[in-house]
């Protein structure tokens, strides 16, 4: 990963923003900050005032163990209150605050006719509608629900249904393949998977169904399908003039499991009492690539999660009561479930719902949704950024842009260049740039700049918000003062952090902890400037950034090598002028195998329909033999520089085989697979 480089110029604050802001300059934040850290319990009892108990904590507002040696790893937020984190954000706006009228969501669909509005009180109606659906299938309180929905306001019903009757979501991105699926849904053990019948992306139409049933068949394949029940919403027939009989799509039916969403709803009740949970009962399952490929269940409990989402999307977009919020993120990645779902709604905000993709159906999308919806805050992904900027200006000119106060950025270092294109060219040099780094486990941003208070420096995230602790490590665990750069850790929790991963304690502890008790490992690299800026390098294990996601070098090695013709395979990262980074694949074959387009062809389908689309790897090398240590590792350091072609090979003494290398160099790819 590329460091952007340390630009010569700040950028200030504007004064009309700083005027009323929540954090109006830096020395507030200095100041809240030192509050936050030296007295977390005040700092955090305060903002929790703010939301609906059922019954006050007994304990402390954070308790916690981050060291290994010391005993098992935990981290509790207000132990012995009671409460719902759906009453808390959506009947206590409609009740206490009288914001039932408010928009909720606008929600956008694919095809710009397509659009409908949801207030407060309409979406709790629905929300307590799908809970009692759910309820009538049986769910639980601590039962799992797998939803594997497009962008559309079931997406949200359902998330909240789940969170009402204390069921533990776990939304799976609709663009993963049925394996994928299938593994999540059986890790999670859930009971009813809730899906759609087709929906478009683009021009494209998927057939979200078809992969729904493949992925239960092949979890029945595995074990008994703990699946009873699928609940499928009716979104592809019902936007389809004359419905699903002139929609060119059979959706295949099991009449002993599956339920129409839309049959289902019409006689439930628009009433349903929230479950009183504990703060620590789990809210969601949320999987993430790990480094052995096998994906990761984070766990986020209720209390500590909604007090982080709220007060971070709070101050980190400034939020005001008559903005207009828009994430372009999928609800399928944690950016969704923080900044969509949970931290806009338990602040009241009116947020932007999209179905859609950038560039359809014409690459102005972004920019005309941002005039028609008159967005004051807008949040998307660098890789976006990236994509939107080869159109160069003229698309963004159709529009009026002037809504706009803040913008921000996630996933991904952003590069210097796409920093000043969204600027100037997007925020017309007016709104504060928000490079907010934060991780699925830490729950919400970690560090951030306070858009009225940060002087920014383009590519860097600033510093830590309230309550969070930083540190960057050497080697050798040392903490590091001053410039430096290192390993990024954390000292202490924040309320939103994971609590475990799901049903594998060890695995998180092993994970994040062991390697230097008493901090949390974040897996990225990070440099600490002399202004005590911090600047993410990018990750430091096996993980890779393709467009802001990320997965793991051994799940698509384990896609590669499931082919019949793969010995082995090795999969690394190199730099992509969209997407960050892309996949580099080298496949060795087993003796007789041809290399050739059809089989590069048929690996790439294998990679697809094993992960999904966003793993498609870029470019895929014929290897006769991997570079090795003697032990037999592979060394991806050197595969890395062949993905590269950086000829600058250093110490290569731990080599068995240097001619390997050669051979490497000698048959790279520079065209795309
Ligand atoms: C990377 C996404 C640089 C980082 C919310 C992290 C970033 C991983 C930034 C988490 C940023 C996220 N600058 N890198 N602003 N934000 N990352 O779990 O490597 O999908 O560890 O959560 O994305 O990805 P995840």
């Amino acid at each position: 990963m590329v460091v952007p480089e340390t630009p010569n110029k700040m950028y200030y604050p504007p004064s009309d923003l700083q005027r009323d802001a929540h954090v109006p300059n830096f020395h507030s934040y200095l100041e809240a900050y030192r509050k936050s850290t030296e007295d977390p319990e005040a700092f955090w009892r305060d903002v929790a005032d703010d939301f609906f108990w059922k019954k006050p904590a007994t304990g402390p507002m954070l308790q916690y163990n981050f060291d290994v040696t010391k005993g098992s790893i935990f981290v509790k937020c207000m132990e012995g209150a009671k409460s719902n984190v759906c009453y808390n954000v959506l009947d206590r706006h409609v009740k206490e605050k009288e914001l039932g009228e408010k928009v909720a969501y606008y929600w956008e669909g694919n095809s710009p006719d397509q659009h409908t509005t949801i207030t407060y009180s309409q979406l709790l109606i629905q929300v307590c509608r799908c809970a009692n659906v759910l309820k009538q299938m049986g769910v639980k309180k601590g039962d799992r629900v797998s939803i594997y929905l497009p962008m559309i306001p079931e997406l949200v019903y359902s998330m909240l249904a789940c969170a009402r009757i204390g069921a533990v979501h776990s939304v799976v991105f609709a663009g993963f393949s049925s394996e994928s699926l299938c593994e999540r849904v059986m890790d999670a053990q859930s009971v009813v998977l809730v899906t759609a019948d087709a929906v478009y992306r683009g021009e494209k139409l998927i057939n979200l169904k078809q992969i729904a049933d493949e992925a239960l068949e092949k979890c029945r394949g595995k074990t008994s399908s703990s699946v009873t029940k699928c609940l499928v919403v009716k979104h592809h027939a019902r936007r389809t003039k004359g419905g699903a009989a002139c929609s060119k799509l059979q959706t295949p039916w099991n009449m002993d499991r599956d339920v129409w969403w839309d049959e289902a709803i019409r006689g439930s009740p628009e009433d349903c009492e929230p479950e009183w949970m504990d703060a620590e009962d789990p809210l969601f399952i949320l999987y993430t690539s790990g480094s052995t490929g096998k994906p990761k269940g984070v766990l986020h409990t209720g209390a500590g999660y909604l007090l982080y989402t709220s007060l971070t999307f709070k101050y980190v977009f400034d939020h005001r009561r008559d903005d207009v919020y828009w994430c372009t993120a999928d609800i399928g990645w944690i950016t969704g479930h923080s900044y969509i779902t949970y931290g806009p709604l338990a602040n009241g905000a009116t947020s932007v719902l999209f179905e859609g993709i950038p560039v359809y159906p014409h690459v102005g999308r972004y920019w005309e949704i941002i005039e028609k919806y008159q967005v004051s805050k807008f949040y998307t992904a660098p890789t976006a950024i990236r994509l939107l900027m080869k159109f160069g200006r003229e698309p963004l000119q159709k529009f009026d842009l002037s809504s706009l106060k803040i913008v921000g950025t996630v996933g991904e270092p952003i590069n210097s260049e796409a920093w000043h294109w969204f600027h100037e060219e997007v925020g017309q040099g007016r709104c504060p740039v928000v490079d907010t780094f934060w991780q699925t486990e830490t729950g919400g941003h970690v560090l951030t700049p306070l858009p009225a208070a940060t002087p920014l420096k383009p590519g860097s995230a600033t510093f830590p918000f309230f309550g969070v602790e930083p540190s960057i490590l050497n080697e050798h665990g040392e903490e590091l003062e001053g410039e430096a750069e290192g390993y990024l850790v954390f000292r202490r929790p924040w309320p939103g952090i994971m609590r475990t991963l799901y049903r594998n304690h060890e695995r998180f502890e092993n994970t994040y902890f062991k390697k230097f008790p008493g901090f949390y490992v974040t897996g990225d690299g990070c440099r600490r400037d002399k202004d005590g800026y911090y600047w993410i390098t990018g990750r430091i294990d096996d993980m890779m950034n393709v467009s802001g996601h990320l997965m793991s070098s051994a799940e698509v090695e384990a896609a590669l090598t499931e082919h019949s013709a793969v010995a082995e395979a090795a999969v690394v990262s190199r730099p992509h002028a969209v997407k960050g980074e892309c996949l580099y694949c080298f496949v060795t074959l087993k003796d007789g195998g041809e290399f050739n387009p059809s089989l590069v062809a048929a690996l790439k389908t294998a990679v697809r329909d094993k992960i999904g689309p966003i793993a498609t790897p870029d470019f895929i090398q014929n290897a006769p033999a991997l570079p090795k240590t003697r032990s037999g590792k592979i060394m991806r350091r050197i595969l890395r520089q062949v993905a590269r072609n950086d000829k600058d090979l250093g110490d290569l003494s731990t080599l068995a085989d240097p001619q390997v290398v050669e051979i490497l160099f000698s048959q790279r790819c520079e065209t795309t697979a």
